[in-house]
């Protein structure tokens, strides 16, 4: 079986500095007045471009995949191995190394990841989850069609404070099952101290889950944290904001917490027998893997998300950290910009900035940047209506709305960097904002 693997293919991986070990990001595009330059990619909260390593690994498993746990045959019997042994290497990858307490369930996307916990961890409709009014949609609405939901609100800069966290689980006294609460804000890039949350969590008999979509990429993550009440129980997230775009995401968690009485997802690979009259579910994980696995998928992911280990987070933070600094800091001087946020403590701050210009129509000012410099942000409510409400000042209560008051027509624009993006991008990106915010 071993030929199978000698057929190597490789482009140049370079790895001399960040930029080089991005694949797609010098391509040049004609702007409307026949221009061309090299797109500015500041959206990476929603998606990032591929590393040049999983070009190299896609490609090679494209050449040995065959069926997954399926048939037999040497393709498919060396890629099930290879894909059965990437759960382990996802483990380590978040500080888990004990394979018999945890384990990785592969998945879509982050979404898919709650929405499928949401259905395993509540087990009555009465069951509580405490969250936030800092999440994306992804976050919310999952627990809100499983369960009671219980949140947390944010402070006028949009932080959780972490003393409410502990009062309400004190307060409901043990009925919480589930804290669900994200990693980092995909509006304003708050990183929440999740290993002392999840502290709290276990204090007061619940579960944590943390949405790890937007920080996987930016911070490193220790699941088994700095002592056994820190352990996070279950993380997601999904490969396309992780520099490896091609349809994967996970759930890496608790072992025993993941039985349950059926899946969410039903069909083959998820059963043991199918008798006419009774159905024998699997064990976690293929108990949660239902249809053929997305093999290709889960190598390109597991091979970004290694690749980002060894380049090191401290580095990867640290890079990130100086265009932050720069951004924040010559974001401020210009007249009619409002950032949303702190913009003088931001050590707690991935490079995710959200903001305005003064009279402006968000989604004009992002398609201005998009037009006339190629400059890729978002613009709206980054599915997290009731947090970009709150940041605005604005009510996201339903009867000021049906009343007229409110005609929930706000939002904002977002910068989010990644690794690959430049000092140099962030002085284009500062030139254009004071030629559009100046331009009234
Ligand atoms: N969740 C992604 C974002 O924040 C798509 O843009």
């Amino acid at each position: 079986m071993s030929n199978l693997n000698n057929e190597k293919y490789t482009i140049d991986e370079k790895n001399s500095d960040y930029r080089n070990m991005f694949l797609g990001v010098d391509v040049e595009f004609k702007l409307e007045n026949g221009k061309k330059v090299i797109p500015i990619g500041f959206d990476n909260g929603a998606t990032t471009p591929s590393l040049k390593c999983v070009f190299n690994e896609v490609y090679n498993n494209l050449l040995i995949y065959g069926s997954i746990g399926r048939g037999q045959g040497p393709k498919g019997e060396l890629s099930t191995k290879k894909y059965e042994e990437s759960r382990d290497r996802i483990l380590k990858i978040f500080n888990l190394q004990d394979t018999n307490t945890h384990t990785v369930i592969y998945t879509k996307t982050t979404t898919e990841s709650l929405n499928i916990l949401a259905n395993i961890l509540i087990k009555h409709k009465n069951d509580k989850v405490l969250t936030t009014r800092m999440e994306h949609h992804a976050n919310d609405l999952p627990w809100q069609s499983t369960a009671v939901v219980e949140y947390i609100d944010v402070d006028k800069l949009g932080r959780i404070n972490i003393k409410d966290i502990e009062n309400k689980l004190k307060k409901e006294n043990g009925n919480i099952k589930v804290v669900s609460i994200t990693g980092a804000s995909n509006v304003t890039g708050y990183m929440n101290p999740i290993n002392e949350i999840a502290r709290l969590a276990h204090k007061y008999g619940a579960k944590i889950v943390v949405d790890g979509a937007q920080l996987v990429a930016h911070k490193e993550i220790d699941m088994k944290g700095k002592f056994p009440s820190e352990q996070i129980d279950f993380l997601v997230f999904s490969s396309h904001k992780a520099y490896a775009p091609f349809g994967s995401g996970a759930i890496v968690g608790l072992l025993t917490d993941l039985y349950s009485e059926k899946p969410f997802l039903k069909g083959g690979g998820c059963v043991d027998y199918v008798f006419d009259n009774k159905i024998i579910w699997s064990e976690p994980p293929s108990l949660h893997e239902a249809g053929s696995p997305n093999f290709i998928g889960a190598m390109a992911m597991v091979r970004a998300l290694e690749e980002l280990k060894n380049i090191g987070f401290e580095n990867i933070y640290n890079h990130e950290r100086k265009i932050k600094e720069y951004l924040i800091k010559e974001m401020k001087k210009i007249d009619n910009v409002i950032i949303y946020g702190d913009i003088e403590n931001t050590e707690d701050r991935l490079c995710v900035i959200s903001f305005n210009i003064k009279n402006k129509d968000c989604y004009e000012v992002a398609d201005r940047f998009a037009k006339e410099r190629a400059i890729a942000l978002r613009a709206g409510k980054f599915c997290a209506h009731p947090y970009v409400a709150r940041l605005l000042n604005v009510s996201n209560d339903y009867k000021d709305y049906e009343k007229n008051l409110n005609d929930a027509d706000f939002g904002m624009i977002r910068l989010s960097i990644g690794l690959y993006n430049t000092m140099e991008e962030a002085k284009i990106f500062i030139e254009k904002l004071k030629e559009i915010a100046l331009d009234m």
